[in-house]
């Protein structure tokens, strides 16, 4: 946890950013539409909503392809290189459709460009951005951006403290559920992540603030609130306030559901477990990323927790909140990782029987711990340690799922099933995914329904009559 109080963005600068939008909003040549292209975690997607909210106050409207829009942004996520060279990839492909609409503005912003180097490699070697900048600047895109459309220069930023901005303006894309971020940065250094050298130091939002905003989501009808943070078992308040309080006081709000990520496991407090097991709205359900199931392993990731503590609080975790949705992160392919160590990762899978896990093969990071350890582990052996993780995985989810079989859930409701448009698909109050008979209507509603049985790795349900 950060001990220098948050800096917020004083009241003048985010003027000064309101001033830029309406200038641009009368520019008579400023680009018409806009198309927002999001990678990486939901902390990038809400940030997209943000990119969106301030294009929409510059008088833009959204274009549904990006070939067709006057303006592309590409916000980027580095956790991975794959996520990166595919965002860089899809940046050089707009390049040859710009030779048919030269008209066509690019900008790149988000998690990648804080990297080192990147900005003066985007300088370099991709002469067709107009604009880049960090996630330090966010809310500095309308100033950016008129700099961009006034001086006809391109514009590179990525200097900026690590603040809090207030009062961006979003344009959600969903209007049943809603993302809320409560803290920004991360400060654990796990050794494999660059998230806390691109994402700054860990600072919290007025519990305050959070609420008056979870307020107003709720009045426009949102049911479903995800509050989002690298590690939200970290939060402060500018009182003190920890999560377990902040999470009973959205609870009183009366939001139908509530969800929260992500939780580092090391800061899973007793307190927080009780606030699951009485708040009334939050989900039983719970992402608990373990990373690995051997304890070298994870201190040499500096996770700073056992094995066997991590099972101790999944354990406290499920006497709670009985058949609570358990769901994790996993890399496998760490530097030095042996057979033995991943088998201590399939074992740990095998006996927590997780609900869903993401699986990560391990790839280095520039600048961080765990690249300059010795013993990377060569591709072929990563790629066949993940594929029998995967097997094991899927085979314990779907022993996992039969527990919801003849059970009653409420589905939010989140668009037509990708196999038939008979059927709408969502997730139950476990996190799950549901499908069941419906139609178009039911979207963005929650809907009572029985689980009935399993179909591909998904629960299949009627409704239940109300
Ligand atoms: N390589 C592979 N996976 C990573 N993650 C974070 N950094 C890396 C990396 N360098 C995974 C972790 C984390 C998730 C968001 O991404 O599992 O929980
Ligand atoms: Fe990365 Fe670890 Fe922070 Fe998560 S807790 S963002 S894995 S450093």
């Amino acid at each position: 946890m950060s001990t220098r109080p948050p800096v917020h963005v004083s009241e003048a600068e985010m003027a000064v950013q309101r001033d830029s939008m309406c200038r641009i909003a009368e520019m008579p040549h400023r680009p018409q539409t806009y198309h927002v292209v999001t990678y990486g975690c939901q902390m990038n997607a809400h940030d997209s909503e943000k990119l969106a909210g301030m294009l929409e106050q510059m008088g833009l409207t959204a274009a549904p392809d990006r070939e067709e829009a006057d303006f592309v942004i590409f916000n980027t996520c580095c956790v991975r290189d794959n996520a990166e060279r595919r965002a860089l990839g899809n940046v050089t492909w707009l390049k040859e459709i710009r030779k048919v609409r030269p008209e066509m503005m690019i900008a790149v912003c988000g998690c990648m460009i804080q990297e080192p180097g990147m900005a003066e490699r985007i300088l370099k070697q991709y002469p067709f951005v107009d604009l880049a900048f960090g996630t330090a600047n966010l809310h500095r895109f309308p100033s950016l951006f008129e700099r961009v459309l006034t001086d006809r220069q391109r514009v590179v930023s990525i200097d900026g403290d690590d603040v809090i901005a207030e009062d961006v303006p979003v344009r959600r894309l969903r209007g049943d559920a809603a993302y809320l971020t409560i803290m920004y940065g991360c400060d654990n250094f796990c050794s494999y992540c660059i998230v806390p050298y691109v994402r700054g130091r860990e600072r919290s939002r007025r519990m305050a603030d959070i609420l008056r905003e979870a307020e107003a989501l709720r009045d426009t009808g949102v049911k479903e609130i995800m509050l989002l943070g690298q590690n939200v078992n970290s939060y402060r308040g500018e009182d003190g306030e920890g999560f377990p309080q902040l999470l009973r006081a959205v609870d009183a709000l009366g939001i139908e559901r509530i969800r929260f990520m992500t939780s580092h496991p090391k800061d899973l407090s007793d307190d927080l477990i009780a606030a699951m097991a009485e708040c009334e709205h939050v989900l039983p359900q719970f992402h608990l990323p373990v990373q690995a199931g051997n304890d070298d392993i994870l201190r040499r990731m500096n996770r700073r927790y056992t094995r066997a503590e991590y099972l101790d609080k999944v354990r406290r975790l499920r006497e709670a909140v009985p058949g609570i949705g358990l769901t994790t992160d996993i890399i496998v392919g760490f530097p030095g990782e042996t057979e033995a160590q991943f088998a201590d990762t399939l074992s740990l899978v095998d006996e927590v029987g997780y609900d869903s896990a993401f699986t990560f093969i391990y790839s280095p990071r520039t600048g961080t711990a765990a690249a300059k350890m010795p013993d990377q582990i060569p591709a072929e052996v990563s790629t066949e340690r993940i594929q029998r993780l995967i097997a094991l995985q899927e085979k314990r989810q779907r022993e996992q799922m039969t527990r919801f079989v003849g059970q009653e859930e409420k589905v939010l409701v989140e668009g037509l099933s990708r196999r038939s448009d008979r059927q709408v698909s969502g997730k139950g109050g476990h996190g799950i995914s549901v499908t069941f008979p419906g139609n178009e209507k039911d979207i963005g509603q929650i809907v009572p329904v029985r689980i009935t049985g399993l179909k591909n790795n998904t629960l299949s349900a009627e409704r239940k009559e109300s």
